[in-house]
């Protein structure tokens, strides 16, 4: 039998949500520090080790060799009250050369053509020595790839500031970051060193910001929201390891950072108003989220004993869009950013039904928020009943049967009660169940396409659709999938990237009826809708089928123009882009006709999520 979906556009349709699709942000799977946070160099600052506990040098080197000098950390030299080491360099003899220091970034230094890197750090030797110290950028082996001089070391910290341009002909990752000296002059003195930077180009040139490729590939979604800085990263193992602001903002020497939800030290090097700017610099809406009394350890504060937390948040929310004669609205404009903020959303907490107090928390953080900042839009975690909501954020991660599944989750949703709508603030297929350890293939993206549709089905009640997590650094992965892949050198992504950048782009403001004849959902699933300014339509359909699927559409109350394009993300439910072969899966443009004003014959391929992008008169 014939399969026919006639679309409808004689019949009023439900409005849809314009701009759905945005980003969950936090960072795991080293994908802040090491990731989208430009900082090149490795423990820069000596607060802690790698997971959490005492300070060490790793990831630093003795240059020379060690019969020529040695380094130590030096707690008796700190440079102030939040970096109290330093690293010590003891020089023994230059007689063989230079002797010196050398970090070994995040898994190596990219070093690349008509790059400049800026270095800075902070400096101070004994016994008058004032220098010359050689910055370098090497290969591991000692190539000199770029080098500057910085001169005028006392015995105080100094902050010291050097460009370096590499010439270099092709990319390079096995590099280092050296500081050195050759000069006799500095044979049996100490040198102190704190708070080191190393930063190659950012992302619209802004200053501690963002690696360019993966800020590119994250606005390559086009992206209008950005939800931040957690997740659980925000939750903290125990109360006092949550997030706080306050120590991830001002100058980096003044930051303090801590040992992050997913085990791994989090410098705070990007904080706050970086991911402000994060957030400006996309074009994207904030979302804020804000600790709101509960950690992962199962804690939460005791009512009578929330207000400082409210304070904390309060604080936050006036250092964000107060203006410059508030206190800290003063400390903003001090920290180099004097217009205010808007942050239209504000979510309370961050999956909340894991704890058994919601109900309290939310009452006492919503009222404190909401009779200062009435516009606000407070998005709920969880159900409770002690105060309204605007969203609810939802959280999906379930295996590709399960997903697929949800297709329909919120079709018969209650539109009314105090909520006005849904943040589906999470999602993923995790093809091999939850959580955290299934590929991110094509049979995953499939299942998020067939996922999407309906949730684009039911876009006039879900209001904000991410998809987490967003990106992984190779091999360092702690939740997997991820759409987005990166290592030292490049990023590329997954299927889903592809799919979710169509259906972005394709976005519709009304969401069409569609009659189905001789076809149910399964193993195509569909959504259509009409985009007036554009004067166009689009249909949406996922075929998770191994075979093709041929569908007659009747246009009802519109007439369609004859060239049509199809833009189809299509591959084997095994397909993956993977490091050595990142681009098996990629989108395609296909173009078609139509029968007549009224109708056309369309062929879905197998395994495939496509958009038909047709005109209208
Ligand atoms: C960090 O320090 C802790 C406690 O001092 C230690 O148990 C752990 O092994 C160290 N981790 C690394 C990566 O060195
Ligand atoms: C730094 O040291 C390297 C290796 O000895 C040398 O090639 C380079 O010229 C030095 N750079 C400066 C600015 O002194
Ligand atoms: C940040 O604020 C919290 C209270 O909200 C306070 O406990 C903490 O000491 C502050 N951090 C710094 C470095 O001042
Ligand atoms: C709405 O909130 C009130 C309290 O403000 C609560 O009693 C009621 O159950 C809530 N209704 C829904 C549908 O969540
Ligand atoms: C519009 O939304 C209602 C639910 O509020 C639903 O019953 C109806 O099917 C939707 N119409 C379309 C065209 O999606
Ligand atoms: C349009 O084409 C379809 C399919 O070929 C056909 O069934 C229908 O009669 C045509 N309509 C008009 C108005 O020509």
């Amino acid at each position: 039998m014939a399969q026919t979906l006639t679309i409808r556009n004689d019949v009023p349709g439900n409005s849809s949500t314009p701009n759905l699709y945005g980003l969950m942000y936090e960072d795991i799977n080293r994908c802040g520090d090491s990731g989208i946070y430009a900082q090149m160099l490795r423990n820069w600052n000596f607060q802690a080790n790698d997971t959490g506990g005492a300070a060490d040098l790793e990831f630093w080197n003795v240059l020379g060799g060690d019969k020529a000098a040695s380094i130590a950390l030096d707690a008796k030299h700190g440079l102030n009250d939040i970096n109290t080491n330093s690293l010590r360099l003891d020089v023994k003899s230059v007689s063989d050369g230079r002797v010196g220091i050398s970090n070994e970034g995040w898994w190596g230094i990219r070093v690349q053509p008509d790059e400049t890197y800026k270095a800075s750090f902070f400096a101070k030797a004994s016994d008058g020595f004032s220098g010359p110290l050689n910055v370098t950028l090497e290969s591991s082996s000692g190539t000199v790839l770029a080098s500057a001089s910085v001169d005028g070391l006392s015995d105080t910290f100094q902050k010291f500031n050097v460009e370096l341009k590499a010439d270099v002909k092709e990319v390079s990752t096995d590099n280092v970051f050296g500081v050195s000296v050759d000069s006799k002059d500095a044979e049996g003195k100490s040198l102190w060193f704190q708070v080191f930077t190393l930063f190659g180009d950012t992302y619209n040139d802004r200053e501690n910001g963002l690696r360019p490729d993966l800020a590119e590939t994250l606005k390559g979604l086009n992206p209008h929201f950005f939800r931040f800085p957690g997740g659980n990263n925000l939750e903290g193992m125990s109360i006092d390891q949550r997030w706080k602001w306050n120590e991830t903002v001002g100058p980096l020497e003044e930051r303090k950072g801590r040992f992050g939800n997913w085990e791994y030290w989090n410098t705070n090097g990007q904080g706050l108003l970086d991911y402000m700017y994060l957030t400006e610099d996309l074009g994207m809406t904030p979302v804020l989220d804000v600790w709101a009394g509960y950690a992962l350890d199962d804690s939460s504060v005791p009512e009578d004993e929330l207000e400082p937390y409210i304070e904390e948040v309060m604080n936050e929310l006036e250092y964000l869009m107060g203006d410059t004669s508030t206190e800290y609205g003063k400390l903003r404009a001090e920290h180099g950013r004097e217009e205010p903020f808007e942050i239209p959303y504000i979510e309370i907490g961050n999956e909340d039904w894991f704890s058994t107090t919601y109900e309290y928390r939310y009452r006492a953080f919503y009222d404190a928020i909401t009779a200062k900042y009435p516009d606000a839009k407070i998005i709920s975690t969880a159900a409770q009943e002690s105060r309204p909501y605007d969203l609810i954020d939802d959280h999906f991660y379930v295996t590709s049967a399960e997903m697929i599944d949800k297709f329909n989750y919120y079709d018969n949703y209650a539109r009314s009660g105090n909520g006005s709508g849904i943040f589906v603030g999470e999602f993923a297929t995790n093809t091999k169940g939850c959580c955290g350890t299934s590929p991110a293939s094509m049979e995953a993206a499939l299942a998020d396409s067939v996922f999407i549709t309906g949730l684009e089905r039911n876009s006039d009640f879900v209001k904000m659709i991410a998809y987490a997590p967003y990106i992984k650094r190779h091999e360092q992965e702690q939740w997997d999938p991820d759409m987005i892949h990166f290592d030292t050198e490049k990023v590329w992504v997954a299927p889903f990237y592809y799919v979710m950048q169509m259906y972005n782009k394709y976005d519709f403001d009304t969401i069409l009826q569609v009659d189905a004849d001789g076809i149910n959902f399964g193993p195509l699933y569909w959504v259509a809708g009409s985009n007036k300014e554009k004067n166009q339509i689009y249909v949406k359909a996922v075929n998770v089928g191994g075979d093709e699927q041929s569908v007659s559409f009747n246009f009802k109350g519109l007439n369609v123009k004859k060239n049509g394009e199809a833009h189809i993300v299509a591959g084997q439910p095994d397909d993956e882009n993977t490091i050595d072969s990142p681009d098996t899966i990629q989108p395609k443009t296909s173009k078609f006709k139509t029968s007549n004003k009224s109708s056309l014959d369309y062929t879905f391929e197998p395994y495939s999520a496509t958009v038909l992008v047709l005109d209208i008169n």
